[in-house]
């Protein structure tokens, strides 16, 4: 089983990587690794110039990671997950206690802080997750899937959330399977499959590679048709395809003087990569 094969990645300092795929295309696998959590069996990876296999302890220091399944304890209270997590960052007990407060605040979580989180919604599950991956205060941040299962509501206070952790100065790597939160969120995105980087640039430059353009052209007469297809299909050298239909079949784009006599030539034509 191939995992990943040959994913090559740059997330610029202070900026936000989109990497965007469906279920199994090596999301999770590749944020294993670049957190540590997984040895890579070839290839190399950096982060602040700290490898992430020989230098795994230091790069332990540097990242947060909020992974795609919340990593919190159900059985403590918000308030004990984040002393927890300060203690393990080697925070005294005070600065611990401090810095858990400092978050439960900003997440909006201060009213449920001494409940435990058994009895927490999903969306303040991975509030509270991504308040804890914050403890050490990294520089840079891993998000597997952090809008995943969330409602529409709780979607947007995510992305205001993950908005002023950039504003803040923070370098994040995120996955979505959403096109839309790439494009919301990412100054520039990686469409992953099988492993693999099969498309990558901003969203603009996405959606103009898959856009396409379409000419279609309505004939009075069904002589004319071929010779209409004829010139469509001569207008440059990129693929095109001919459709032959009635225009009556759809709504026409252009006014034509007989509705008993419509025809059209479609041209339809994908941007070469
Ligand atoms: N521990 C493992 N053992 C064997 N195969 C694994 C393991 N973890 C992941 N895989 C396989 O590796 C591939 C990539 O999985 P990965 O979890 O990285 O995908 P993903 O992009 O995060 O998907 P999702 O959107 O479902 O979270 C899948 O085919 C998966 O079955
Ligand atoms: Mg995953």
């Amino acid at each position: 089983m191939r995992a990943l094969d040959g994913l090559d990645l740059t997330v610029g300092e202070g900026t936000v990587l989109g990497l965007l795929g469906p279920n199994g295309a090596g999301k999770t696998t590749a944020i294993r690794i670049l957190t540590t959590l997984l040895r890579p069996d070839a290839g190399r990876a950096t982060i602040g110039g700290c490898d992430v296999v020989r230098d795994a302890h230091q790069i332990r220091s540097m990242i947060g990671l909020s992974g795609q399944y919340a990593a919190v304890d159900e059985n403590l209270t918000g308030r004990e997950n984040l002393v927890l997590f300060g203690r393990l960052y080697q925070l005294s007990g005070a600065d611990a206690k401090r810095r858990a407060s400092e978050l439960l605040e900003r997440f909006d979580l201060a009213d449920a802080a001494e409940r435990i989180v058994k009895t927490f919604s999903g969306g303040m599950r991975r509030r509270l997750d991504l308040a804890s991956a914050l403890i050490g205060q990294p520089r840079v941040l891993f998000l597997d899937e952090p809008t995943t299962g969330l409602d529409p509501r709780s979607r947007l206070g995510m992305w205001e959330i993950i908005r002023g952790l950039v504003r803040g100065g923070a370098t994040i790597l995120l996955t979505t399977q959403y096109l839309e939160e790439a494009d919301e969120l990412a100054n520039s995105i990686a469409v992953v499959d099988h492993g693999r980087i099969i498309a990558r640039g901003t969203a603009d430059e996405l959606k103009t590679q898959v856009g396409g353009e379409r000419i279609e052209v309505v004939v009075r007469d069904r002589a004319a048709l071929s010779r209409a297809a004829e010139l469509l299909s001569r207008s440059d050298g990129d693929e095109s395809t001919i459709e032959e239909h009635t225009a009556g079949s759809r709504s026409p784009l252009t006014e034509v003087p007989s509705a008993s006599s419509r025809w059209c030539a479609t041209s339809t034509r994908r941007r070469s990569r």
